[in-house]
């Protein structure tokens, strides 16, 4: 039998290609966290959405079911992108690094943020996926993912909500407050950090829209 070729451009679906890059992502040892994770945290979505979100890491219940953002984190997330009707259908969700960073307490493990050199570690990852994925729209979810995907000196809470072109992953990115930051706050704050993302989240869906109608640069 003919052997497959990875490129979605000859043959093989994004979904195909994916499946094909997660088997190599389950078997990863490039860095440290290899150790203590149960599993590797891919990614899952519609392998041909137009709007991709990324977020920094697999957390505790990441890694107990392989799927990202199912913890407290992501109920908020499914919140907002509800709030501008999307659901999981429309989007993939994914992260930057595809295995729980943790700190082992006695019996207990504890989330931590990865460190550069494991983010790095992870990038090319990231990379080949979101080469497979071609989204129109990068939704980058938090400081960390958006300094691996915008730009090392990102300031999050300066720069969260402005358009960027979008380099080699996608046509534009756009980088939004985390989901755990805004839980660890109450009351007005929370009100007023949680509708802050529902409408970066408003901006992106009609991002998309607009980038839907401007046609593709073609090779030929
Ligand atoms: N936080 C993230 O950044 N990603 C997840 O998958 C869960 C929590």
């Amino acid at each position: 039998m003919a052997e497959q070729t990875p490129d979605p451009d000859v043959g093989q679906t994004h979904a195909d290609s994916l499946e094909a890059l997660a088997a190599r992502v389950a078997v990863c040892t490039r860095c440290p966290l290899a150790a203590t994770r149960t599993q590797t945290v891919f990614g899952e979505g519609n392998p041909d959405a137009p709007l991709v979100i990324v977020g920094e890491g697999p957390g505790e219940q990441e890694d107990q079911t392989g799927r990202p953002f199912v913890g407290r984190a992501g109920m908020l997330l499914d919140e907002c992108l509800l709030a501008n009707g999307i659901t999981r259908r429309h989007v993939y969700i994914c992260n930057a690094v595809k295995c729980r960073a943790c700190i082992i307490e006695g019996r207990r493990a504890r989330n931590r943020p990865p460190t550069p050199d494991e983010m790095a570690a992870c990038y090319p990852w990231l990379t080949e996926q979101l080469g497979i994925l071609r989204p129109l729209v990068i939704l980058s979810v938090g400081a960390p993912s958006a300094k691996t995907l915008i730009d090392p000196a990102f300031q999050i809470m300066r720069q969260r909500g402005q358009w960027r072109d979008g380099g080699a992953h996608c046509r534009h990115i756009m980088a939004v407050l985390h989901p755990a930051f805004i839980l660890r706050h109450g009351g007005e704050e929370f009100e007023r950090l949680r509708q802050t993302l529902i409408d970066d989240i408003g901006s992106a869906r009609r991002k998309v829209i607009e980038a839907k109608k401007q046609p593709q640069p073609a090779l030929f």
